[in-house]
């Protein structure tokens, strides 16, 4: 007999806890991290390599890089593992990481690392292989290869140049330091 009652009908409430929640997708705690990780890879990654997105801390070696990358814990001096899966892109020209403070990057084969902190208000500067500079992604000053202003800020303010740091090849060891 149909329902002539133009009230919505109501489901009972229930409330399902998360576990069985997952029980009712009929999917495996395993099947859920993979789902978890397709949709953002960064939430899988050691906690000891990507303290913030994109940026890789000295870990005890397992993760590519040894020693201090972080200009409040003295002088910056660390070594990185171009075999490490975490470095491979840097050995083609054009690529770039951020290890702590520092941003290491590729400039036409020739390595070169500056601090990424932008001096205007502390944003991150990535590198841009076609313009050959660093850009920073708050409001896109932009700096030259050696670290010294090419741009200002798009809508005002000033930059003043960030600290250029020495790099040596030893094979596939890559050392940055003051
Ligand atoms: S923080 Fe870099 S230009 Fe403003």
């Amino acid at each position: 007999m149909p329902n002539n009652n133009s009230t919505p009908q109501q489901e009972p409430e229930t409330t399902l806890s998360r576990g069985e929640f997952i029980r009712s997708l009929g999917m495996s705690s395993a099947a859920l991290m993979a789902f978890y990780c397709m949709g953002t890879l960064s939430s899988c990654k050691s906690s000891t390599t990507d303290p913030s997105p994109g940026v890789i801390t000295p870990g005890g070696g397992s993760n590519g890089v040894t020693g201090n990358a972080s200009t409040g814990s003295g002088a910056i001096n660390f070594t990185i593992d171009l075999t490490n899966a975490n470095f491979t892109g840097l050995k083609t020209a054009g690529g770039y990481v951020s290890v702590g403070d520092i941003i290491v990057f590729n400039a036409a084969g020739s390595y070169k690392a500056l601090s990424r902190i932008c001096t205007h208000q502390g944003g991150n500067l990535i590198y841009s292989a076609s313009t050959n500079d660093l850009i920073c992604d708050l409001h896109s000053s932009h700096y030259n290869i050696d670290g010294s202003t090419k741009s200002q800020p798009i809508g005002g303010g000033t930059i003043t140049a960030v600290k250029a740091y020495t790099t040596s090849l030893s094979g596939n060891s890559l050392t940055v330091k003051a």
